[in-house]
């Protein structure tokens, strides 16, 4: 038995990075402190829970863009003052290196560097900021996991360019890259590119920032992969420079994996489940196998897709492959080519999915299937033989606070539990695994709905929809279970 097979079948590595993952539009806050820029993220209104419809997507058009920075709109945005992350990270940080956290993935706010995404000279105030937050998690031995573009694409580039749909983001993004590499290559080793690079075909505008009322003509899905094309290519370019600039970084591309099963084994179902796992691996294959995959020509062809692409951009994709494989994992889908005799459900990123009679489901309508991490992971390292990483994995739920403060989240453990124990699998199983970050390891404000009563959180935030409370942290019961999981290195679930 060799070494590394005998430290597996131990189950997790003694080096396994265990911790919380956050996105800086969700709980920063401070949207206009510091020279911060307005990004994408900060024109996302609250939409309250009976005007969202199944698959609810956010999406703003242009038109309601220039209305609200002229302040014709009365809406409300909690991204811009998520939950204070922005001046309580000491207390935040503190807290995550209680439950022991090895790691903590975190975005850099691309408009605090540059607020307009093409100014001259990056802003010192928000490259200070990130210096403060990085020697917080130096203090306390925390390994940052660094996050370039979070749904945070500078407003500015998407009102002047239509954000990824222009090829001109792509030297702007590589110059924010090369400052912020620069700046914290002693603090950094583990950078992400996009978070859920496949979030542009899903919403092009939380993406990309592309608004695709302005380009008339083309459907969303010609927008989508065109826009794609050019974050592929940005992507690539900027592991080229975290590896010049410093040899021992680990660049790694991000994806909202879906796991998709076949609703029956009638192999029209089983055709269709292989075909959207494709659409979905599609990203991770570019970036791992630098190159655009060849069943996709056919489905280019068909649904009129024509990539624009120059001369080198095949070449750039070939020469610089990522490290490792990040990914989310929070459920899994079933589809079926008659989907009528089915009931539809929701799901994170999911324009379409019919019901699994075998799972059940979140407060929101995801389907929890622990069981298709572990399908997934194999998969993914079959594919690919590279290192993966699960930087999201968690479950958004209504959590009560009893009168003595408490909170019980027994549901938020089990969940956890669920998909650790199945993370164990999939290592004993082979898969080399580099960590788990958990989605939201402090409340905040959620992606899709921009909801505070979504909650993923070990620390509990008091903090409503409305944007009420006190923002006091307070330790929910998963707290010290998680805690004991990480210093057990997940023996003691
Ligand atoms: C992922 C995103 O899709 O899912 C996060 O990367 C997001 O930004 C998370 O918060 C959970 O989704 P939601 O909609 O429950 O916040």
């Amino acid at each position: 038995m060799t070494n590394n097979l005998s430290k597996k079948m131990n189950g997790f590595p003694a080096d396994f990075l265990w911790g919380g993952a956050t996105a800086a539009n969700q709980v920063e806050g401070g949207y206009d402190a510091g020279g911060k820029g307005l990004t994408t993220a900060d024109m996302v209104p609250f939409v309250p829970k009976a005007q969202r419809g199944l698959n609810f997507a956010i999406d703003v058009n242009s038109d309601y863009i220039e209305r609200a920075l002229k302040g014709e709109v009365e809406d409300r945005y909690p991204k811009r003052d998520g939950v204070d992350f922005y001046n309580r990270y000491e207390e935040d940080i503190e807290l995550f290196a209680e439950m022991g956290f090895k790691a903590f993935r975190l975005s850099i706010n691309w408009a605090r560097i540059f607020p307009n995404g093409d100014d001259a000279v990056p802003n010192l105030e928000g490259l200070e900021f990130y210096d403060r937050v990085f020697a917080a998690l130096n203090k306390h031995g925390i390994e940052p996991i660094v996050t370039l573009s979070h749904y945070e694409t500078p407003l500015a580039l998407s009102r002047k360019h239509n954000g990824w749909y222009s090829r001109e983001l792509i030297p702007l993004f590589v110059k924010y890259a090369e400052t912020v590499f620069n700046r914290y290559r002693h603090q950094v080793k583990y950078w992400i590119t996009f978070n859920e690079i496949n979030m542009m075909g899903h919403s092009p505008y939380t993406g990309g920032g592309v608004l695709i009322d302005r380009i008339p003509g083309r459907t969303k899905e010609q927008i989508a992969y065109q826009a794609l094309h050019h974050q592929f290519v940005a992507s690539a370019l900027v592991t080229k420079l975290a590896h010049e600039i410093d040899p021992s970084a680990q660049v790694g591309c991000m994806l909202a994996r879906t796991q998709t099963y076949p609703v029956t084994n009638n192999p029209d179902d089983v055709f269709l489940a292989q075909h959207y796992n494709d659409l979905n691996l599609f990203h991770t294959d570019v970036h791992v196998h630098g190159e655009y995959p060849s069943y996709m020509n056919r489905y280019f062809a068909e649904n009129d897709i024509e990539i624009q692409k120059e001369i080198g951009d095949d070449e750039i994709l070939k020469q610089y492959p990522v490290d490792y494989v990040s990914l989310s994992y929070y459920m899994s889908k079933s589809v079926a080519k008659n989907p009528e005799n089915y009931e539809a459900v929701s799901g994170n990123l999911v324009t379409y999915a019919v019901k699994n009679q075998y799972l059940d489901t979140s407060d929101w309508g995801w389907q929890i299937d622990p069981k298709g991490l572990r399908i997934t992971l194999r998969d993914m390292y079959n594919r690919y033989r590279k290192p993966l990483f699960v930087v999201e994995n968690g479950l958004g739920a209504y959590d009560k606070v009893e009168e003595d403060g408490s909170i019980h989240d027994t549901y938020r453990i089990d969940y956890l539990k669920k998909h650790i124990e199945q993370m164990k699998e999939a290592v004993l199983d082979g898969v080399d695994l580099m960590g788990y970050t958990a989605w939201g390891p402090i409340d905040l404000i959620s992606m899709s709905t921009s909801e505070m009563s979504k909650r993923y959180g070990f620390v509990y935030v008091d903090q409503d929809d409305e944007g009420n409370g006190t923002l006091n942290r307070s330790k929910k019961d998963s707290f010290d279970w998680y805690k004991r999981v990480i210093a057990t290195n997940g023996e003691d679930l």
